[in-house]
C-alpha cells in the first residue's frame, strides 16, 4: 500500500466506455409508461423531445456504450477526476478506517453533472437540434448544460427553481457566462408554471415544476429538445465514468472498497460510482456494501412508495416505476437544492428493490457540521449535496473505529460549494433550520398516485 495522498489517472487511461448495468441486472426495468395511454413508451413517444442517439442511450441494454472522440476530447479539459486519499480526515476522526473520495468538483461547472451535459449536447448538435431547454435545481446542471451548449454551439434556455434563483445569484450569473438563459421558475412563459402561480402565488418552485417548464417548451418548439440532468438511464450511463475510473484508481492504491457512499437526488452521481461496483458485486464476486444518502426533508428512498409515478409535477412526462413522495408533493425549501427532487431513478430505485444497495437520510444541519469538519481538514469546500455523502462516510468511519475495523470507505464528492457560500454563512449564522415536512401532506401525495 502507497504512502499517496492523490490517485491520479494519466489522460491516455481514461475509459473509452461507459458501462450500463442494464446488461447485468438480475431482472429486467420495469419500462416506462406513456402519460396518456398508459402502455409502455416506444422511441416515436420521446422523439419530440430527445435526440435519437440519447433514446437509444435510453433503452439499450449494450453493456458497454462507445464514449464518442468528440466527448471525450472535451472530458479530457477535467477528466480523468481525482481520487484523493482524505487522511487528515482519517487522522481528525482518529478512525482505523482508510477513506477516499472522487472528486468531482474539478469540473468547469464544479461538479461531476457536465459528464453528462457534454455528450447530451453533442448528440443533439449532431441531430441539427438547435436550442435545448432545461431545469435546474442548485443550478449545477443548469451551469453545466450552459457550459456544454457554449461548446457545441447550442443556445440554453435554463428553469432554474425559484428558491435557488433567490439563493444562488452567482450560479445565475455563470450559466449567463456560458451564454445561457436563465428563468425563474414557476414562471408564466409556460402553461405549467401559469397554473402552478395562479394556486401558489408564492411558490418556491421544485424540480418537478421546473421539468414540466422546460418539457413544454421543448414539446412546443421543433428546433428546440430537452434535456434532464439526473434521472434518466442515458444520465446515470454517462455518470459510469466515475466508477470506472475509481476501479483503475483503487488498484493504483493497492486497495478495494468495502464501503461506497453517494448522495442522492434523482441518481445520477450516486449510479455514476456505484454501478461499476454493484457489476463487480454481481459478476466477480465483489462484497461492497453500497450506501445511497439522501435528505430527511425529502426522503425517496427510505419513505417513498416503489411506483409508477409522473417524473414532473405537471404530468407531461413518462410515468416510471421508481421511489417516490408523489408528484405533488412540495419539499421544504432545503440548500441541497439537487437533492430535492420527489422521485429517483429508476434504475437505482429498481437496484434498491433487488436488495443491491442501502439507503439512508440526513438533516441538513447534519450534514453542514460534516462538511465543515471535512473542510477543516481536507481544504475543499463542499456542495451541500455531496455533504449528505461526507457525513454518511463519516458515520462509517466512525462505525470502524467503534468496532476496531479498519475498512476501505471510498465516497463521491460531488461538488465543490463555491456557489454556495450563503448556505454556509446562514449555517455559522444559526440561521439553517431542519424542517420536516408534514407526514399529512406525504400521505395526501401518494394517495394520488396515478393507478396503473
Ligand atoms: C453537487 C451535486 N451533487 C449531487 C446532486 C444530486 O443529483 P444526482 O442525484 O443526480 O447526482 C446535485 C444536483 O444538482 C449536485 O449539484
Amino acid at each position: 500500500m502507497t504512502d499517496s495522498v492523490k490517485f491520479l489517472l494519466p489522460e491516455e487511461k481514461m475509459p473509452k466506455a461507459w458501462y450500463n448495468l442494464a446488461a447485468d441486472l438480475p431482472t429486467p426495468l420495469a419500462p416506462p409508461l406513456h402519460p396518456g395511454t398508459m402502455q409502455p413508451v416506444g422511441p416515436a413517444d420521446l422523439e419530440p423531445i430527445f435526440p435519437r442517439a440519447v433514446i437509444e442511450q435510453e433503452m439499450t441494454t449494450e453493456r458497454w456504450v462507445d464514449i464518442p472522440a468528440p466527448v471525450r476530447e472535451v472530458y479530457r479539459l477535467w477528466r480523468p477526476a481525482p481520487m484523493i486519499r482524505a487522511r487528515r480526515l482519517e487522522k481528525a476522526l482518529d478512525t482505523p478506517a482508510r477513506i477516499y473520495f472522487k472528486y468531482e468538483g474539478v469540473s468547469p461547472a464544479g461538479s461531476h453533472k457536465p459528464n453528462s451535459a457534454v455528450p447530451q449536447a453533442f448528440y443533439n448538435q449532431q441531430e441539427g437540434v438547435k436550442k435545448l431547454a432545461t431545469e435546474t435545481g442548485a443550478g449545477q446542471w443548469g451551469s453545466s448544460l450552459a457550459f456544454a451548449g457554449s461548446l457545441f454551439g447550442l443556445e440554453v434556455e435554463i428553469y432554474m427553481v425559484k428558491i435557488s434563483y433567490n439563493q444562488k445569484p452567482y450560479r445565475r450569473a455563470l450559466m449567463e457566462t456560458y451564454g445561457a438563459r436563465c428563468i425563474a421558475s414557476p414562471s408564466n412563459l409556460t402553461n405549467a408554471g401559469r397554473t402552478i402561480l395562479e394556486k401558489f402565488p408564492d411558490s418556491n418552485g421544485s424540480l418537478g415544476i421546473a421539468i414540466s417548464e422546460a418539457v413544454e417548451i421543448a414539446a412546443a418548439n421543433a428546433d428546440t429538445k430537452y434535456a434532464l440532468g439526473s434521472v434518466l438511464n442515458h444520465v446515470c450511463l454517462h455518470q459510469t465514468i466515475i466508477g470506472e475510473e475509481a476501479i483503475l484508481q483503487m488498484e493504483m492504491a493497492d486497495d478495494s472498497p468495502d464501503v461506497i457512499i453517494a448522495c442522492t437526488g434523482g441518481g445520477s452521481n450516486f449510479a455514476g460510482l456505484a454501478f461499476p461496483y454493484i457489476r463487480e458485486n454481481l459478476k466477480n464476486g465483489g462484497k461492497t456494501r453500497i450506501i445511497g444518502v439522501e435528505p430527511a426533508s425529502c426522503p425517496t428512498l427510505t419513505r417513498g412508495q416503489y411506483a409508477y409515478d409522473f417524473g414532473d409535477t405537471g404530468h407531461l412526462t413518462p410515468l416510471t416505476k421508481m421511489h417516490t413522495l408523489g408528484s405533488t408533493f412540495m419539499p421544504p425549501g432545503s440548500h441541497a437544492g439537487g437533492l430535492r427532487y420527489h422521485g429517483m431513478s429508476a434504475m437505482v430505485s429498481h437496484v434498491k428493490e433487488l436488495g443491491l444497495m442501502e439507503a439512508r437520510s440526513y438533516w441538513q444541519t447534519e450534514c453542514f457540521a460534516a462538511a465543515v469538519q471535512f473542510a477543516r481538514a481536507e481544504g475543499i469546500v463542499p456542495a451541500p449535496e455531496s455533504s449528505h455523502a461526507i457525513k454518511g462516510a463519516i458515520d462509517e468511519a466512525l462505525r470502524c473505529k467503534a468496532e476496531g475495523k479498519t475498512e476501505t470507505i471510498l465516497f463521491n464528492l460531488s461538488g465543490h460549494g463555491h456557489f454556495d457560500m450563503q448556505a454556509y454563512t446562514d449555517y455559522f449564522g444559526g440561521k439553517l433550520v431542519d424542517t420536516p415536512f408534514e407526514e399529512d401532506d406525504l400521505k395526501a401525495a401518494l394517495a394520488v398516485l396515478p393507478k396503473v
